[in-house]
């Protein structure tokens, strides 16, 4: 018998990603599918369910037709997924409507009501409840779409729908169910007193496992299809910033990172459940059985950059990085909010929206893209400000997700935050990375320590002082910036 490979598949928000891995962690074989979520009316975000679910069997086509044999030595296939999405299926195990995703803000209503139940609960739910996780949605689909309501015979998250598609099982595990907004973070179990105050029955929710554990085997049909043996078990896997931490070894105290893809996040991993839902922190169950995490999480991470490539009449984003790197010279006169969906860490705003102020006659393109490039690289100092006033501050974190490409950017978000920024091999793989290695783990039972290490780095970005001082001033601008126009939102929100 050859070599044990594993293989991870992440159902991101705009693509589904996979990796087939070997025993030494090397990558063999990648593949990428597109997916396109519709945003049907102002604060909505959905998408099929069943078009995630033929991406992943394209994708897996592909795979078996071009590498045939590390499938074939495939034992072991893990998970990740965007995180929140509600994905509500009939008695028949099909969707009763499109997925509501993660960035969606139509159950503001709903999420305010559930926070008058007080900090207690939101300590036990690790955070403070906010529109776009799943038990705020249950209720919102209850009171404005009760016969789906109804017909909902089971809640599953994104990458849960594709194991059922894969193994006929239902299962989640502690962090997707973390990102739900029901379950008791600290006990690692679901919170009885989050589902009553959802309004959902015990009955519509998956086993629930911890990431690590096998969650079943792909159906045998399935297997013959893609040349897998019959014997390929399914780990759990992770939400896919779990899944993005374990893909980079950042499971220990002291270890964090900015993951930077369609959202964005700054990660410190825990031995400890530590909740801070007034500052709007995260405080969710890491994929390893004794860790957990806090998390800034931001929406609007690489996806400003790729919007106004698309206005811009280029959807190649790395000639307008290279057009704003070529005409820089500090930081820009412009100034941009990034909050295209909204934002959670840390205004929990769902009607907050981009903007760019400053523009003159002679504006141009390139100044454009600083600015948006700047915006992030704010909002995440206000995300890093709320996790070190409730800790120590990092001097260093990993820098992932495919914003991490650009040393430019990188440049910027480092001087901005005063943190130095490690980047990896293969860093823009993070979560189907990591789901491949909590295959391994479920198929293995290895000691997670020896298997989840960091990645070989690439290099690491440091802060510059010179522009460390001259963005002060501009991250305040930002701030100021985003409380004047606050009055403003809800006219242009489209609410
Ligand atoms: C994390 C979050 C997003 C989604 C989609 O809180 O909302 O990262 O997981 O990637």
């Amino acid at each position: 018998m050859g070599q044990h490979m594993y293989l991870g598949i992440d159902i991101g928000t705009s693509a589904v990603k996979f990796v087939i891995v070997d025993a030494d962690q090397t990558i063999l074989a990648t593949a990428e599918r597109p997916l396109a979520p519709v945003q049907p009316k102002p604060l909505w975000s959905e998408d099929d369910p069943e078009k995630w679910w033929q991406a992943v069997a394209s994708g897996l086509d592909e795979l078996a037709r071009d590498h045939p044999r590390p499938m074939a030595a495939v034992a072991g296939l893990g998970l990740s997924g965007q995180m929140h999405s509600a994905v509500f299926l009939d008695e028949k195990d099909e969707p009763v409507r499109p997925a509501i995703l993660w960035n969606d803000g139509r159950s503001t209503k709903e999420a305010a009501e559930l926070a008058q139940l007080g900090l207690d609960l939101q300590c036990e739910t690790g955070v403070l409840p906010m529109p776009g996780f799943t038990g705020p949605k249950f209720l919102w689909l209850t009171r404005n779409e009760p016969d789906a309501a109804r017909r909902t015979r089971t809640l599953l998250l994104a990458k849960d729908f594709i194991r059922l598609k894969l193994s006929g099982e239902k299962v989640t595990e502690v962090t997707d169910a973390a990102g739900a907004w029901l379950l008791d973070e600290g006990r690692r179990r679901w919170s009885d007193r989050a589902l009553a105050a959802c309004g959902i029955d015990r009955s519509l929710l998956p086993a629930l496992t911890e990431s690590r554990a096998p969650s079943g085997l792909v159906k045998a049909d399935l297997a013959a299809r893609w040349g897998l043996s019959r014997k390929v078990v399914i780990a759990a896997g992770a939400g896919d910033v779990a899944a993005g931490g374990i893909g980079a070894g950042i499971v220990n105290p002291g270890d964090g990172f900015i993951s930077l893809g369609t959202s964005a996040q700054i990660f410190l991993a825990d031995t400890a459940h530590q909740p801070d839902p007034g500052r709007l922190v995260h405080a969710f169950c890491h994929a390893l059985p004794d860790r957990w995490f806090r998390m800034a999480a931001l929406l609007n991470g690489a996806s400003p950059l790729s919007v106004f490539a698309r206005w811009s009449g280029t959807r190649d984003v790395a000639t307008l990085l290279a057009e704003a790197e070529a005409g820089f010279n500090g930081p820009s006169s412009l100034l941009a909010l990034p909050y295209l969906y909204g934002e959670r860490t840390p205004h929990n705003d769902p009607l907050a929206r981009a903007a760019i102020i400053g523009m003159t006659y002679s504006t141009t393109r390139a100044d454009v893209v600083q600015a948006i490039l700047e915006g992030v690289a704010f909002s995440l100092a206000d995300g890093l400000d709320v996790l070190a006033a409730a800790s120590a501050r990092p001097k260093s974190v990993a820098l992932i997700g495919g914003g991490a490409r650009s040393a430019f950017w990188a440049k910027l978000i480092a001087s901005i935050l005063d943190l130095s920024l490690v980047r990896f091999e293969a860093s823009d793989r993070g979560p189907a990375y990591g789901a491949a290695r909590l295959a391994r783990l479920a198929v293995t039972n290895e000691d997670a320590q020896r298997v989840v290490v960091p990645p070989p780095i690439r290099d690491v970005i440091t802060p510059d002082a010179a522009l460390c001082e001259a963005y002060r001033p501009r991250i305040e601008a930002f701030r100021t910036l985003y409380k004047a126009l606050k009055p403003v939102w809800p006219s242009v929100s489209g609410a």
